[in-house]
């Protein structure tokens, strides 16, 4: 829609901004402009004349606006549902051993191997519709369930599609290095994926790796990332989740864009990071879901002056949530951050993880007007009666966006 839309009647308005502390600027009785997609301004209601200066008015009613959350960690391509690796887990096998054994990522794989891209586009869609209407504005998303470059470069390109259609900000990533697939030898397969990199310069923007004990090592990042950078890759990894192995010491050595998981990085791989200003995403829903007990360091990266991410990780194996609203109540609860710096990790943090901060994330003055009204007043209720969907309606780019009613289970 052409010319300006006016919010008013906003009861809190939240801006995600890093000169702040702890990131996040609260505004009250306020109205927000709208133009070409984008925020112009914001000013007291009481200054907002006749509606006639304006295309349109929504009255917001006293609710609450939040910027619009940045997920910035998902594998939501993919086919197949992994219930019964669920269930062996709580009967005590884990996440490790059943990778191990052949199941986990490798199952995934086969199930998205023997998907057509239309499958595959059509799954993917539904999950993003219904991350939208939790409140996600812009997505990354991986590959790394082909493990073989035609499958890879399918699910990349049902990501590029992905994104046209549904008209968010989408970041892709090359996960070739997810795992090893059956029956390939370590050495070679790493050695392949390094070899098709200049192939992907046109479906991904970065590219990603899983280090972990049994896994790939931190020579195997070390060889991808350095051939990645040189061919303009942003670089981000799974590292120290389950072990410390050192990768994130050598990611963000290497200048890693985002170092992701971290359960078990040191107050070294901390300092590493604050020097390359490497953003640290976490995904406590993992963690919930998996039963671990380890939290990373939060407060000495804090202390250290390392930015916060916060993403739902969501894949069919370790995070089956498609809920940023979730993510981040857990931040708070898990690892005891105030509303306003899990709220400041999953907007500006997460889009700080992807490169994008200027863009979007803060609901900042001539960023993408994308953005959460809130069914409360109050943004710390969606904190306090956890569990809750607090989101009444999704605006990308100032428009809102038509809410799927289908069930959360695609
Ligand atoms: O980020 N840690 C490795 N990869 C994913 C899980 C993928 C899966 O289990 O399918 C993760 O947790
Ligand atoms: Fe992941």
């Amino acid at each position: 829609m052409s010319g300006i839309l006016c919010f008013r009647n906003i009861g809190q308005l939240v801006q995600a901004d890093a000169s702040t502390q702890p990131g996040i600027r609260l505004r009250k009785n306020c109205a927000l402009l709208v133009e070409e997609g984008r925020v112009l301004k914001i000013l007291k209601d009481s200054e907002i004349k006749s509606s006639k200066s304006y295309t349109k008015v929504v009255d917001c009613q006293g609710q609450a606006i939040v910027p619009g959350f940045v997920d910035c960690h998902t594998h939501l391509i993919y086919a197949g549902e992994r219930k019964d690796e669920m269930v062996d887990r709580m009967r005590g096998a884990t996440y490790m051993e059943i990778l191990d054994n052949g199941g986990g990522i490798l199952s995934t794989v086969k199930a998205t191997n023997r998907a057509t891209e239309k499958e595959l586009f059509d799954a993917a869609r539904k999950r993003m519709k219904r991350m939208m209407a939790l409140g996600t504005t812009a997505f990354e998303i991986k590959s790394g369930y082909g493990l073989n470059l035609n499958s890879e470069m399918k699910m990349l390109t049902v990501g590029k599609k992905l994104r046209t259609t549904l008209k968010v900000p989408v970041t892709l990533t090359y996960l070739g290095a997810h795992t090893v697939p059956t029956g390939k030898n370590q050495e070679e397969y790493l050695e392949a994926i390094i070899e098709s990199l200049p192939r992907f310069r046109d479906l991904a923007d970065g590219v990603d790796i899983f280090c972990e004990k049994g896994v790939f090592t931190v020579a195997d990042l070390r060889r991808l990332f350095l051939q990645a950078k040189l061919l303009g890759f942003d670089l981000r990894a799974h590292v120290d989740e389950f072990s410390h192995q050192g990768g994130c010491m050598e990611a963000a050595k290497l200048g890693a864009l985002s170092c992701d998981h971290l359960e078990y990085a040191t107050p070294n791989d901390i300092q590493a990071m604050r020097a390359t200003g490497t953003t640290a995403v976490l995904m406590p829903g993992v963690t919930l879901f998996l039963g671990g007990e380890k939290h990373p360091l939060v407060h000495s990266m804090l202390d250290a002056g390392v930015t916060l991410a916060l993403a739902t990780d969501c894949n069919p194996g370790s995070s089956p949530t498609y809920n940023m609203q979730t993510v981040l109540t857990l931040a708070a609860s898990m690892y005891r951050l105030t509303p306003e710096q899990a709220l400041a990790a999953g907007t500006y943090g997460s889009a700080k993880a992807l490169g994008a901060e200027k863009m979007y994330g803060g609901l900042l003055p001539k960023q993408r007007a994308d953005f959460n009204l809130l069914k409360t007043g109050d943004y710390r209720d969606m904190f306090y009666y956890f569990g809750e969907n607090f989101v009444d309606a999704t605006y990308v780019a100032g428009k809102k966006f038509k809410a799927p009613k289908e069930p959360a289970t695609a």
